[in-house]
């Protein structure tokens, strides 16, 4: 007869300590579970035991050290020492993107038969990283091929939908948790492990019961291993094609003299469309949705299905930055020489994360026009130092936005910090060499900025 429970109070792994695996790591700590984690890179897991956040992630810092007080994360000095001391393993390594667009599954195919040959007990071995669909049934493959004798593994999929920016927030209070399982006892296991976030329950504490009763709680989704994968790259996707839906629109209302910001309330406002990522602007940018809409596209043509509406969404983000460009030219003509204002690095705002940002696709536009360039950012300057473009020989950095302004042919909005609206845009005004500000995220109010006496340009509106 199946088991009821694989593990009963399991001691859990995280393989991978970026975004998604630190975040989840602390998050599963502080709700009471004993958590290692591990991660390939010695000097980042180092760091992270010494009690150092690897990146900025508001509040992590401060669960970082909450939880290694208090004893329930640990860091371990290798990633056998953290498969050898879990019961369950969450894979949280990277799935970054291949050339043709496929995800790149080198580093998840390394864990599952790291796992493997690592392992003397059995184990319930649990995807977080975002897969194409069926890639837990090839880790299923790797660690039975790799197992030693007498060691037994699950596969289960849980996939992880926290935004960078606000992931604390979004593991402590998730919308849905899906979780793709092969068995009763794999399922109840999970279960197990998230019933305290829903129940302010103590691990110690949970009753059978409770576990019995927990499958009914609509935040569960539970489906089989294949279906919870294709949930995560499916609503990204999603995600990604609203995004691109709203930006063409922003493309008819600028043609037709209307205003996209007021097109998203009214359609928001319906229910079954919902407000959210409507906002025109730049397009989408970061680790997650460009890699995954290409991933999507790849993994549905390999299985046959004509992808190319998801191929279209991803190349109307791609164009956003030369439209940018475009509106830049319009008014200043010829670019070279003249000395512009980048306000925003990061892919959005609450992020020092400036992988795949459409404000870095914009910046290197404005280097191949041989620009000066005025560039600041509330926390993303520094992750901006260590790339090449940094290498370009006109470019000042500035911690202050207004210092940036002074003497600029224009400022451009290339990330909707927050703190850029309460600038003190008269001052601004003055200072600059002409008052053009290029707003590519709509963060700021045209009228008031027509008021002041700005020439104002922002997307899909008052163009
Ligand atoms: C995304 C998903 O939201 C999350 O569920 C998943 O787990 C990881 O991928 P994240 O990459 O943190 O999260 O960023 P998100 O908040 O989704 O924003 C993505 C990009 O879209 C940003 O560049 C943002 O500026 C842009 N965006 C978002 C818009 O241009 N318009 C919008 O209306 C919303």
């Amino acid at each position: 007869m199946e088991e009821k429970i694989m593990f009963d109070n399991p001691n859990i792994g995280i393989l991978g300590l970026g975004h998604v695996g630190l975040p989840t790591a602390l998050g599963l700590a502080d709700i009471g579970w004993n958590v290692i984690g591990a991660d390939d890179l010695k000097s980042k897991a180092q760091d992270i035991a010494n009690g150092d956040a690897p990146f900025y992630e508001p509040g992590l810092s401060e669960m970082l050290i909450k939880n290694i007080n208090s004893g329930r994360f640990s860091v371990a000095s290798s990633v056998e020492e953290a498969i050898d001391a879990s019961d369950v393993i969450f894979v949280c390594v990277g799935t970054p993107q291949n050339d043709d667009g496929s995800a790149d599954l080198s580093q998840i195919e390394n864990a599952g038969r790291t796992i493997a040959q690592n392992s003397n007990t059995n184990k319930l071995v649990v995807e977080k990283s975002t897969t194409p669909v069926s890639t837990s049934l090839r880790i299923k493959d790797t660690l039975r091929r790799y197992a030693k004798e007498n060691v037994e593994f699950e596969v289960a999929v849980n996939p992880e939908f926290l935004r960078e920016g606000t992931g604390l927030y979004d593991f402590f209070n998730p919308d849905r948790i899906v979780l793709g399982v092969e068995s009763e006892a794999a399922k109840n296991t999970l279960l197990q492990i998230y019933l305290p976030l829903l129940a302010q329950t103590n691990p110690s504490d949970i009753s059978d019961k409770e576990i019995y009763e927990a499958k009914s709680n609509d935040k569960f989704v539970i489906t089989d291993v294949n279906t919870a994968e294709l949930i995560k790259h499916a609503s990204n996707s999603f995600l990604a094609t609203k995004i691109s839906f709203i930006n063409l629109v922003a493309d008819i209302c600028e043609k037709s003299g209307s205003d996209v910001s007021k097109v998203a309330k009214g359609m928001g406002l319906d229910p079954r469309i919902g407000s959210s990522f409507l906002q025109a602007g730049l397009g989408f940018g970061g680790y997650c949705l460009p890699k995954d809409i290409k991933a999507f596209t790849k993994i549905g043509e390999d299985l046959g299905v004509d992808m190319s509406f998801f191929r279209e969404v991803d190349n109307v983000n791609i164009r956003r930055v030369d439209q940018i460009i475009d509106k830049l030219k319009g008014k200043l003509w010829v670019l070279r020489d003249k000395t512009i204002a980048v306000w925003g690095i990061a892919f959005k705002p609450g992020t020092d994360d400036i992988r795949e940002s459409p404000a870095m696709a914009l910046i290197e536009k404005l280097i191949e026009e041989e620009v000066k360039l005025n560039l600041h950012d509330p926390k993303a300057m520094e992750e901006f130092k260590r790339t090449s473009l940094s290498e370009y020989s006109n470019i000042e950095y500035f911690t202050d936005p207004i210092d940036s302004s002074n003497n600029v042919d224009a400022i451009i909005i290339a990330t909707d910090w927050p703190e850029f609206k309460s600038v003190d845009y008269k001052n601004i005004k003055d200072a600059m060499q002409y008052p053009f500000v290029l707003d590519a995220r709509n963060l700021l109010n045209p009228v008031e900025m027509l008021d002041i006496g700005f020439d104002y340009i922002g997307v899909g509106r008052y163009s």
